[in-house]
C-alpha cells in the first residue's frame, strides 16, 4: 500500500526513485510518479500503472529530470481511480508532496483554502495536505512550522515527504500512524516507508517517531519536535540483506519465502527456549508465575495474521484450557469489547503497520490491558507500541500473500500455548519440554521433507486451473487452516473460494455442491477424520469432485473416498497443521501460477495496509 522513497544526494536522483520504488512494488500500487529540484524548480512526472510506464514517460519527457534530489510514491488508489492527476507527487506553488495513508477532513481543509483562492486539480485527499502546508508555509516562510501547524490541523493518517522550490537538496518528512524510516548514507539521504527501498545503501536506518519533523540533507539528518527542539531518534539495524530480499533462483517470491519456512521456525522459536528446553520469552508477564494470571485472551490480527491467531485459539484453548476469543482488528476497535484488568490481548502482525491492529493495540491499551505483540518488523509501530513484542524471525517476506510470516505467527502461539498450559498446571515439564523439542527440530524437518511434495501438488493443480469456484472443508484446528488455504487460493488466483468447517456443510452449503465441483477436504486429527470422511461423502455423493489432504496414518488407516490423497511426512499429530499449511499454500501458489497470475503482486491488494 503506497510507497514511498526520497533521495537527497550528489548523484542523479532519478535511478535511486526509481529503483526504490521498484523494490517497494510488492506492497501494491496502480500509479506511479516522482518530482525532482532543478534550478530552483520542481517537475514532476507521474503515470497510471507500474513503474515501467513511469520510466518510459520519464525517458521521454521534455522535463529534466536529473536532478539530485527528489522524492518518488507508489499510489495504492483510496480517494480517487487510479491515474495520472491523482498520482503523486502532488503538487502546491511552494512544494512537492508524496503521502502515504488518508486525510480524513480533506474535505473541510479544501473548503478552507477555497475560501483562500485555492483549486483542486485531483480528486485525492493528499492534495489538500499539499497545499495547507503551502498555506502555512506562505504565511511563516519555514518548512517546518509550516508542516507542524499544518499537521495540527489534518486528521487521519500520514507519512509525508515534502520538498520546497526554495529550499535546494532537503527533503522534510513526518508521520502519524503510518510507517517512514529515515537514513543518512555516503550517497546521501534517504526516507522511504518500507526497508526494502533503501536495503540497497545501508544497513541501518531511523524509524521516525510521531510528532517529529526529520530534515534530510545531502550529508546528514536532522530532527526536530513541535517546540524547535533536537530530537535524538533510535538508529536500528537492518538485519537481513538484499540477497535475502531477492528472489534466489525461484520464478517467485511467494515459492521461495514458503521454502524458508523451515529456517523460519527454528529460527523464530530455539531463540525462546531456555537451557532446561523449556519456553523461555525473556519477558516478565510471560513467566510461569505471572502468565496464570491471564483470564482471558484476545488475539486480534487482519487477513493471514487473523488466521493464524485461530489456530492459536485452537491450540491454546486445547492445552491449557484458557479462553481465547479472536477479533478481526477492525472489528475490535469499534466493537467496545469486553476486556478486563485479567485480559492479555495479543496483536498478530507481519508488517507491524497495520492500520486496523495498531488502532485495536491502542484500544486495548486505553483499557488497561496488558498487550503483547507478535511482530516481524523490528521497530514498527504495533511492536514499539505494544506493552512487550515477540519478534518472529521470518526475515523480509515480500510476497503480498503471507506465507512464512503466517507459519512462524502459528509456531510462536504454540510455544506461548506451551508455557500457558504450564503456567495453568495442565502441562508437566517433562512433556512440556518434548513438544518444544518436536517444534523446533522435527516440525522444520517434516516441512522440509513436505516441500518435496511441490512437484506431485503442482500436478494435482492442474485439475483446478479452470476452476471457478471451490470449497475447503475441515473440522477442528483444520477448519481454521481451511480459512488460511481458502484466502491464500483467492487472493492470487482469484478463483472463488469457501472455507466450511466439514458438519456445518449440510446446514447451506452443500446447495452449491454440482457436478464436478472442486472440493479440498483437509485432515489432521484423528479423532474427527471418520467425521470428515463422512462430509467426502455427502459431496461425493453430490457429484464434487474430492482431493483429501492429510496425514500419512490418516491416510494409511482410513479408506478415503476422495479422488485423490496427498498425504504430508510423518511428524505428531499435533504439529501436523504445520505441514498441511506448507500444502495449502504451495496448491495455491501451482494453481496461480498455472493460470498466469501476477502471483507476488495480485491485483487491488497491498502487502502493509497502513490506512483504515
Ligand atoms: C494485508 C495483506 C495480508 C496480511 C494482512 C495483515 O491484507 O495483504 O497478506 O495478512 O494485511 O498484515 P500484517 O502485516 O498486519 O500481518
Amino acid at each position: 500500500m503506497c510507497g514511498i522513497i526520497g533521495y537527497t544526494g550528489t548523484k542523479n536522483s532519478v535511478p535511486f526513485l526509481l529503483q526504490g520504488l521498484r523494490a517497494l512494488e510488492y506492497r501494491g500500487y496502480d500509479s506511479a510518479g516522482v518530482a525532482v529540484q532543478i534550478n530552483g524548480g520542481i517537475n514532476t512526472v507521474k503515470a497510471k500503472g507500474r513503474i515501467d510506464n513511469l520510466e518510459e514517460k520519464i525517458n521521454s519527457s521534455e522535463i529534466k529530470t536529473d536532478g539530485t534530489c527528489g522524492i518518488g510514491h507508489t499510489r495504492w488508489a483510496t480517494h480517487g481511480a487510479p491515474s495520472d492527476i491523482n498520482s503523486h507527487p502532488h503538487r502546491a506553488p511552494s512544494l512537492a508532496l508524496i503521502h502515504n495513508g488518508i486525510i480524513e477532513n480533506y474535505a473541510e481543509i479544501e473548503e478552507m483554502l477555497s475560501a483562500e483562492g485555492y483549486t483542486f486539480v485531483s480528486e485525492t485527499d493528499t492534495e489538500a495536505a499539499a497545499k495547507l502546508i503551502d498555506y502555512y508555509f506562505v504565511r511563516l516562510g519555514d518548512p517546518v512550522k509550516a508542516i507542524f501547524e499544518a499537521t495540527d490541523v489534518i486528521r487521519g493518517s500520514y507519512a509525508f515527504g515534502v520538498i520546497f522550490d526554495s529550499y535546494p537538496d532537503t527533503i522534510y518528512s513526518i508521520r502519524k500512524d503510518s510507517p517512514l524510516i529515515v537514513a543518512s548514507t555516503e550517497e546521501g539521504g534517504f526516507i522511504a516507508s518500507d526497508i526494502p527501498a533503501i536495503l540497497s545503501h545501508t544497513s541501518s536506518y531511523y524509524q521516525l517517531e510521531e510528532g517529529i519533523v526529520a530534515i534530510i540533507g545531502k550529508n546528514n539528518v536532522s530532527f526536530v519536535d513541535r517546540k524547535g527542539n533536537e530530537s535524538s531518534q533510535t538508529r536500528l539495524t537492518i538485519d537481513w540483506n538484499v540477497e535475502q530480499a531477492q528472489k534466489g533462483g525461484f520464478p517467485h517470491f511467494m515459492i521461495k519465502e514458503i521454502h524458508e519456512e523451515p529456517e523460519a521456525i527454528r529460527k523464530t522459536v530455539s531463540t525462546r527456549i531456555g537451557e532446561d528446553g523449556l519456553p523461555d520469552f525473556g519477558i516478565r508477564e510471560l513467566d510461569i508465575v505471572r502468565l496464570s494470571k491471564f483470564k482471558n485472551i484476545h488475539i486480534v490480527a487482519c487477513g493471514t495474521a487473523m488466521h493464524a491467531g485461530l489456530i492459536g485459539k485452537n491450540i491454546i484453548e486445547k492445552i491449557a484450557r484458557v479462553p481465547v476469543n479472536v477479533d478481526i482488528a477492525s472489528e475490535f476497535r469499534y466493537r467496545d469489547p469486553i476486556l478486563s484488568k485479567d485480559d492479555l490481548v495479543i496483536l498478530l502482525s507481519q508488517s507491524g503497520e497495520t492500520a486496523d491492529t495498531l488502532a485495536a493495540l491502542r484500544h486495548a491499551k486505553s483499557k488497561g490491558v496488558y498487550t503483547l505483540s507478535i511482530v516481524n518488523v523490528i521497530g514498527s509501530s504495533v511492536a514499539r507500541e505494544a506493552d512487550s513484542v515477540l519478534y518472529t524471525w521470518a526475515g523480509p517476506e515480500i510476497s503480498v500473500a503471507s506465507t512464512k510470516a503466517y507459519s512462524v505467527q502459528c509456531a510462536l502461539l504454540y510455544l506461548f500455548a506451551v508455557q500457558l498450559a504450564r503456567a495453568c498446571g495442565k502441562l508437566s515439564d517433562a512433556f512440556a519440554k518434548e513438544l518444544c523439542r518436536k517444534l523446533t527440530e522435527e516440525v522444520p524437518e517434516a516441512i522440509s521433507k513436505t516441500l518435496e511434495l511441490s512437484k506431485e501438488i503442482k500436478n494435482a493443480s492442474r485439475h483446478y486451473l479452470a476452476s471457478e469456484h471451490l470449497f475447503f472443508i475441515g473440522r477442528g484446528i483444520d477448519s481454521a487452516l481451511c480459512s488460511e488455504a481458502s484466502l491464500k487460493l483467492k487472493e492470487i488466483s482469484y478463483i472463488h473460494c469457501e472455507a466450511y468447517a466439514a458438519g456445518e456443510l449440510k446446514h447451506g452449503t452443500i446447495s452449491l455442491i454440482t457436478d464436478g465441483i472442486p472440493v479440498v477436504a483437509l485432515m489432521t486429527e484423528e479423532f474427527l477424520a471418520e467425521k470428515v470422511i463422512s462430509g467426502i461423502r455427502e459431496v461425493k455423493s453430490r457429484g464434487a469432485n474430492v482431493l483429501a489432504i492429510t496425514t500419512k496414518e490418516i491416510a494409511e488407516k482410513y479408506a478415503i473416498p476422495a479422488d485423490k490423497i496427498i498425504s504430508v511426512p510423518e511428524v505428531d499429530e499435533f504439529f501436523a497443521p504445520f505441514l498441511l499449511a506448507t500444502v495449502v499454500q504451495l496448491f495455491a501458489y501451482h494453481i496461480a501460477a498455472g493460470r498466469g497470475c501476477d502471483v507476488d503482486k495480485p491485483r487491488n491488494l497491498a502487502k502493509s495496509v497502513t490506512v483504515e
